[in-house]
């Protein structure tokens, strides 16, 4: 019983939601209008796409928009949620599997299934399109049970793929109520805009960035305080301060001070369990910023990285045209040209050591503190 009463509610990783799931009320503002709009039966005017770097929080909002949609789906007004991510997706007619539900898959045996979707969808790729009675499927589907369909780590997709999927959204999307959201890093944005050039313009943007301070102070106190573990405003706000408002290092930070806590059967933590707190955080950290710092060493941008980091030493955010320039002087003079330097930036973006959020012009560092890393 203790054992239970005592897990850690903690969760850094990847995908596991948080305690308390703080700081993104703007966002699930939107999500929950386009959620009310399909219940409705309206179909939302656009697809969404929500990006941001890795550890920031978009696999915990697709999750949070699965768990409200379920909550909004009732007996008379159905709404059908279906996730995937690329990895699953081999072929269309894998697509097509996660696509229709399972009422209508199950008419079909498994062998028919397959054979049926398959023949079916073979000519996706070789037209780009759907196909005519798949499309009408699940156009009938939608009419009866809106369909969200929720695809993370979309940056990872398959081109040919993800355009059949991106015009087959459009299509349904104009007959019945059908919502795309498409999560991933910042290189998402370009990979979108190679697959179909005005898709981006088109589409709903949400940028899944830092949370400010305020929200990341509560992601750590509030699940404390609800099992009885204080901490004041003095003693937090350096822990506040390191974790950049990073959602990964808030958990990081909260499982480190939670055990401490419990280690030493506190019901208040001092500046001292800060400290140890901190050794916990860093020894993490250290392992995960070598491992991005050898992954720019890999591409050969390490010495292009410095000089940005230099250039976020006096500054919080800075324009594309800085970062061009940055890039340019630190590539070899025979390499180099407008394009390779966009492409040089375009990587940055990719490994999210850079990223401009939908709602800015200028460029940020995706974790800052790795920026500090590099340079020392
Ligand atoms: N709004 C939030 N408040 C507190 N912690 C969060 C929040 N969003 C995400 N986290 C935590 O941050 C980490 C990374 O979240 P995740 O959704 O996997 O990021 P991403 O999908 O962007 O890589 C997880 O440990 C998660 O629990
Ligand atoms: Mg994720």
């Amino acid at each position: 019983m203790t054992l239970i009463k005592d897990l850690n509610p903690f969760n850094p990783g990847s995908g596991g939601s948080p305690p308390y799931l703080a700081g993104r009320e703007n966002e699930q503002g939107r999500l929950m209008k386009i959620l009310a709009e399909m219940s409705a039966g309206r179909s939302p005017g656009a697809d969404m796409v929500m990006y941001g770097p890795r550890g920031m929080g978009k696999t915990v909002l697709l999750n949070w928009l699965e768990i409200e949609a379920k909550k909004a789906s009732t007996k008379d007004n159905p709404i059908r949620t279906s996730w995937t991510t690329p990895n699953k997706l081999t072929s269309p007619t894998d697509l097509w599997s996660y696509l229709l539900s399972q009422d209508w898959k199950k008419r079909l045996k498994p062998d028919e299934l397959t054979a049926g979707l398959g023949a079916l969808s073979a000519t996706w790729e070789s037209k780009g399109a759907a196909n005519q009675v798949l499309e009408n499927t699940l156009v009938n589907e939608c009419k009866k049970s809106p369909l969200i369909f929720l695809m993370d780590e979309a940056h990872t997709m398959d081109a040919g793929l993800c355009n059949g999927l991106l015009n087959l959204s459009q299509e349904i999307r104009r007959e019945a109520p059908f919502l795309l959201v498409l999560a991933g890093t910042p290189g998402l944005r370009h990979f979108l805009s190679t697959v179909n050039a005005s898709f981006i313009e088109r589409s709903n943007k949400i940028g899944i960035g830092r949370l400010d301070a305020q929200a990341t102070a509560d992601a750590i106190v509030k699940p404390l305080n609800e099992h009885g573990i204080k901490i004041d405003d003095n003693t937090l706000a350096p822990v506040v301060e390191d974790s950049q408002h990073y959602p990964y290092f808030i958990q990081l930070w909260g499982e480190a001070l939670w055990d401490l806590a419990k280690e030493k059967e506190l019901q208040k933590l001092t500046s001292q369990e800060v400290t140890a707190a901190k050794t916990r955080v860093d020894s993490v950290r250290l392992d995960f910023y070598g491992e991005r710092k050898d992954k720019l060493d890999d591409l050969g941008l390490l010495p292009a990285a410095i000089a940005i980091a230099k250039v976020f030493q006096d500054t919080e955010t800075t324009t594309r045209d800085v970062l061009k320039k940055v890039i340019a002087d630190n590539l070899p003079v025979d390499s180099l040209t407008t394009q390779s330097v966009n492409e040089h930036l375009r990587t940055f973006i990719r490994h999210d050591f850079v990223w401009r959020s939908p709602q800015m012009t200028l460029y940020e560092p995706g974790i800052p503190s790795l920026m500090t890393y590099i340079l020392d």
